[in-house]
């Protein structure tokens, strides 16, 4: 089966080809059906544009800005019940200011409404974050992820999570010194660059690699890791699992992992 792929990006959008690449190369069983941004200019829209996939924008930053603004400009559905996401959604201190976070779901809630619109056209089976920065909150989530096993949702990170979350994975891992660096691809969860982890890939760094070196050795491995973790997917290999183990000494100990069954 043909998988119908949703992609959201804010850049250049070098994953975004190498998935397109795997798509029209027959390499996955599936289609990248709609690309969208969260930024009218991020470069990746012109790739898709080139290879005839319709796009779409999002404008955050206008929409943070209205809400900041004039609050009630901004509507949401009426259904939509702020101080519920804000419980369940982890990317926000818990202590922070209430003000804040209330205006941080109104106007990211508000961009998903939009974004939710945007992809049901195309009815996709997959959404995949490639070099997306924005957060996402339980409402898009949810809207997608209907059977716990199965979560819809991928993002790739620049780390080896949970080392680095964040928006500079390859630069954190530089300035930290560390010998090995890598990429993940996780479905997303409510927290920040968390979520059950699908694949990794790793690479030596070298005293002399510079950042650019890093970020040259970790793109090179996602554009061959994104499409394996969709190849996966389409294939209906990827469970989460969540796994009771005995811990020696006493105890139990609890973790979710994603199941990549043998291909069947
Ligand atoms: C990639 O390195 C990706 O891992 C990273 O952004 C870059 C996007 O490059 N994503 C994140 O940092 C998400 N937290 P691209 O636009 O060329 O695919």
């Amino acid at each position: 089966m043909t998988i119908k792929i949703g992609a959201l990006i804010s850049g250049g959008g070098t994953n975004l080809q190498a998935i397109i690449d795997a798509c029209e190369q027959n390499a996955i069983d599936a289609e990248v059906s709609v690309v969208g941004s969260d930024n009218p200019d991020a470069k990746g829209l012109g790739r898709a544009e080139k290879h005839g996939i319709p796009q779409f924008v999002v404008d955050y930053r206008r929409i943070i800005k209205a809400v900041k603004e004039a609050p009630a400009t901004v509507e949401l559905p009426a259904d939509i019940d702020l101080e519920d996401l804000g419980q369940r959604q982890s990317l926000l201190p818990a202590n922070g200011d209430p003000g804040r976070l209330k205006r941080f779901l109104h106007s990211r809630v508000a961009a998903e409404v939009a974004l939710i619109a945007e992809l049901a056209a195309y009815r996709v089976d997959l959404v995949i974050l490639a070099g997306f920065m924005r957060n996402l909150t339980p409402y898009f989530i949810d809207h997608f992820n209907k059977d716990p096993s199965l979560p819809r949702i991928m993002n790739i990170h620049p780390a080896l999570l949970p080392a680095f979350p964040g928006v500079d994975g390859y630069g954190d891992t530089f300035r930290y010194g560390c010998k090995v660096g890598g990429c993940t691809v996780h479905f997303i969860d409510y927290g920040e660059d968390t979520g059950p982890i699908i694949g990794q890939r790793a690479f030596p760094i070298a005293e002399s690699d510079t950042l650019a070196d890093i970020q040259k050795k970790g793109l090179a491995l996602e554009w061959e890791l994104y499409p394996q973790c969709i190849q996966w997917f389409a294939e209906d290999r990827l469970r989460t699992v969540t796994l009771t183990q005995e811990i020696p000494g006493g105890g139990v100990g609890q973790r979710t992992v994603v199941k990549i069954a043998q291909p069947g």
